[in-house]
C-alpha cells in the first residue's frame, strides 16, 4: 500500500496538454493518485478538458516529500528540448529503479543515451496519439474521440513490463506495452517530419490543408525518409506504404489544428529544433527539408525565441 489510502501513485512530468489528457485518463483507474513534477519540481495542477462534449476539471494537489519517493512510474510529457531539464529538476524526488516513459515527440535518442547513464530508472520511449487543441491558459479541446498512447523498454528491447505497467495496460484502453516501441517512434518522427514541417513553413492552420500542397508534402515525406535511412538503417516499409499510411492520417486529422503551428502562434519555441539536430549529424542532402526548418526558425526569432 502506497502514503494513504493510494493503492499506486502516477507521476506526470510537465503538467501541459498531454499531462492533463493522461491524468484524466488515469483517473478512471481506481485506487490511483496522480502527481505533478513541474519546472519547480513537485507542484499541484489545475487545467479543464473537453473531451466528447464534455467538460472534466482537474484539480490536484501538490504531493508532499512521502508521496514522491512513492511514486511507482513516471510519464514524461514535457515538450523534446524540455525533456533533460525536466529530468534534472525531478530525479531526486523519484524513488531509483521505477519506470519513467519518456512520451514526447521527436527523436530525443542522445538526450535518453545520457538520461540512462545518469539516472537510475527504468527508461522507457511512448508515443502518444491524442490530439488536443490550446483554448486558453490551463484549457484544452481533446479533438479525437479516443487517444492511444503505447510505450516500450528503451534502450534494452528485451526488458519485460513492470506489474504497475501491466496494470495501467490492462486498466486503459488504449494503452498499451509496446515492445517494439523504436520502429513506432521512428514512424511518427518521419510523420511529423513531413507534415509539421510543411504546415510551419507555408502556416497551414489544420493538418488537412497539407492536401491542398501534396507535391511539397511528398518532397518532405521523400527526403525524411531517406533522412531516417542515413540515421538509422533501412525502414521496414516501402516509401509509398507510409507515404500512404500518412495521408490516411492526415485525413483522419485533418480538422486538427497542427501541433507546431500551435506553437508557432503561442509564440513557443518548437519541436523543429530536433530536426535541425538530425540534419547537422547527417551528411546527404536534404534541401526541402533544411528550407521548412529555416522558414520555421525565422518566425520562432520574430517571436524572440
Ligand atoms: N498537444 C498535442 O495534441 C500532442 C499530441 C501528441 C503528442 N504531443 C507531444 O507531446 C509532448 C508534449 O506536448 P504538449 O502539447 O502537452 O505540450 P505543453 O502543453 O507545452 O506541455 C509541456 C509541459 O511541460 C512543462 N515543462 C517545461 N519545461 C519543464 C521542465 N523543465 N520541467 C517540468 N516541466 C516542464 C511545461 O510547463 P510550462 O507551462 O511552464 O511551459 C508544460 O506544462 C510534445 O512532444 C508534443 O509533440 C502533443
Amino acid at each position: 500500500m502506497k502514503t494513504g489510502s493510494w493503492h499506486r501513485i502516477v507521476g506526470i512530468i510537465g503538467p501541459g496538454a498531454m499531462g492533463s489528457v493522461l491524468a484524466l485518463e488515469l483517473r478512471q483507474v481506481p485506487g490511483t493518485r496522480v502527481v505533478f513534477f513541474g519546472r519547480q519540481g513537485p507542484q499541484g495542477h489545475r487545467a479543464t478538458l473537453e473531451w466528447n462534449r464534455t467538460h472534466h476539471e482537474l484539480d490536484i494537489a501538490a504531493p508532499n516529500l512521502a508521496e514522491c519517493r512513492d511514486v511507482s512510474i513516471v510519464f514524461t510529457t514535457t515538450k523534446a528540448h524540455q525533456l533533460s531539464a525536466s529530468i534534472a529538476t525531478n530525479a531526486a524526488y523519484l524513488a531509483p529503479g521505477i519506470p519513467v516513459v519518456v512520451a514526447c515527440n521527436g527523436m530525443v535518442d542522445e538526450e535518453m543515451a545520457l538520461l540512462t547513464q545518469r539516472y537510475p530508472f527504468q527508461w522507457r520511449r511512448g508515443t502518444m496519439t491524442y490530439a488536443a487543441k490550446f483554448l486558453a491558459p490551463g484549457r484544452w479541446r481533446v479533438t479525437n474521440e479516443r487517444g492511444t498512447l503505447a510505450w516500450g523498454p528503451w534502450p534494452d528491447s528485451q526488458a519485460e513490463p513492470c506489474a504497475i505497467e501491466r496494470e495501467l495496460v490492462a486498466a486503459i484502453k488504449g494503452w498499451e506495452w509496446q515492445p517494439d516501441i523504436a520502429q513506432h517512434v521512428r514512424e511518427k518522427w518521419l510523420f511529423n517530419s513531413a507534415l509539421n514541417s510543411l504546415c510551419g513553413e507555408l502556416n497551414l492552420k489544420s493538418n488537412g490543408e497539407s492536401l491542398k500542397h501534396r507535391a511539397a508534402l511528398a518532397t518532405l515525406f521523400a527526403e525524411a525518409y531517406r533522412l531516417g535511412e542515413e540515421l538509422w538503417g533501412a525502414w521496414r516499409e516501402t516509401e509509398e506504404g507510409l507515404f500512404r499510411r500518412l495521408l490516411a492520417l492526415i485525413e483522419a486529422t485533418a480538422e486538427n489544428q497542427n501541433s507546431l503551428m500551435r506553437d508557432l502562434e503561442q509564440g513557443h519555441r518548437t519541436e523543429s529544433l530536433y530536426l535541425a539536430g538530425l540534419l547537422t549529424r547527417a551528411s546527404g542532402s536534404y534541401p526541402a527539408l533544411q528550407r521548412a526548418h529555416a522558414a520555421i526558425r525565422a518566425q520562432e526569432q520574430e517571436e524572440g525565441n
